[in-house]
């Protein structure tokens, strides 16, 4: 039997870094997937090819950690995570396509890892919350691949919704469609891909997420999702490690106030919260480069009325609310900008929310 699965990468409209500290974040899945074509033999391996590799990896069903590396890392990963879990996994011959941009913060990861499993579990006949397959996946890219992310991309492929973005509350795991249409509005989603690359399993990311949890011990709280407002951080005696948590516990607001700014249509105060968000990731906690601060500062500057780095950081996209008449001017001015400092051109286009994962390779 061949099975056809699909899973789209994302983009998050707000709410950075707060899902491994249980707060909350709004992304929307994209209309950008990764395909898989999936046939089942009775072999104990699985032979997988990508357009992203040479040739055909060939991916035992009883690898572990640390054998499969690159892209092929994160089809072993749900292998080994689905197995881990006490599933049946069948061997066979898979081919990967994508058209998500590898490495530009749209979680191109999350995005294969629930297309890869989506198929396998279909393949078996089994059924699996989405929840749990989140967490599989999860696994894969945290105790197989070694990226120590949270849960928000996985969620986000798998609960996507044409139309709606998602509001996620990491600490008691739910998803709460929220309708996302800006363009009946007259506004617009820009994405502006930098083309500057970034990596998760590097440190920063992990350096990030130990003083969050540094911040919540010294506070006394299991985590910083138990922080309500900035200045209970006065008890967190390091600095830098104060900061990083007022990035938390602001973005876990801002996230709320943009539901509430969306559900009125008010797009003018999403976009100040996003401008808000790209700050505090800038200031706060780090993760935002020159190159991006100059994308998000440039676009609203010509007339957006938000704009903010979207997903890790360190490089990748900068998403912005725009009204329809300036998205022209917005663009345009993006460009010069970058061109003016040096960088690589950067890729400007609309975009919209997607569906989730699942059958077939669209939406
Ligand atoms: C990456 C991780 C997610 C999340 C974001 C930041 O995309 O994979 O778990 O932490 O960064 O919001």
């Amino acid at each position: 039997m061949t099975v056809r699965y699909s899973a789209p990468g994302r983009v998050n409209l707000i709410g950075e870094h707060t899902d491994y500290n249980l707060g909350f974040a709004l992304p929307i899945a994209l209309p950008q997937r990764t395909s898989v074509v999936f046939d089942s033999d009775t072999s104990d391996v699985l032979e997988v090819s990508s357009a992203l590799g040479d040739g055909p990896v060939r991916v035992p069903l009883a690898t572990k950690p640390g054998e499969v590396a690159d892209w092929a890392g994160y089809v072993a990963g749900v292998v080994w995570a689905l197995r881990c879990a006490g599933h049946a996994v069948p061997g066979g011959t898979m081919s990967i396509t994508s058209d998500v941009e590898v490495g530009s913060g749209l979680s191109s990861s999350a995005a294969l890892e629930c297309a890869v499993l989506g198929a396998l579990l279909t393949s078996a006949g089994i059924e699996l919350d989405r929840i749990e397959q989140a967490r599989i996946a999860q696994r894969a890219e945290n105790e197989y691949v070694g990226a120590p992310t949270g849960l928000l991309d996985q969620l986000a492929s798998l609960f996507g919704e044409p139309g709606q973005a998602m509001l996620i509350d990491f600490r008691d795991v739910t998803v709460q469609s929220v309708p996302f249409a800006p363009e009946s509005s007259g506004t617009a989603l820009l994405l502006i891909d930098s083309r500057a690359r970034h990596a998760h399993a590097g440190g920063e990311y992990a350096a990030r997420r130990a003083s969050c949890e540094r911040a919540a011990a010294a506070l006394g709280v299991a985590s910083l999702r138990e922080v309500s407002t900035a200045s209970a951080l006065q008890a967190v005696k390091d600095p830098v490690d104060a900061r990083r948590a007022r990035h938390i516990v602001t973005e876990n607001q801002r996230v709320l106030e943009c539901v509430a700014a969306m559900a009125a249509s008010d797009f003018t105060a999403a976009g100040a919260l996003w401008t808000a968000s790209h700050e505090s990731m800038r200031d706060d906690f780090e993760i935002t480069t020159p190159h991006l601060d100059l994308i998000a500062a440039s676009a609203v500057q010509a007339g957006a009325f938000g704009a903010r780095m979207t997903g890790g950081g360190f490089g990748g996209c900068v998403i912005a609310l725009v009204p329809e008449e300036r998205v022209d001017d917005v663009t345009d001015a993006v460009l010069r900008a970058v061109r003016d400092a040096g960088y690589q051109e950067p890729l400007v286009t609309r975009t919209h929310a997607g569906g989730g994962a699942g059958l077939g390779d669209s939406a």
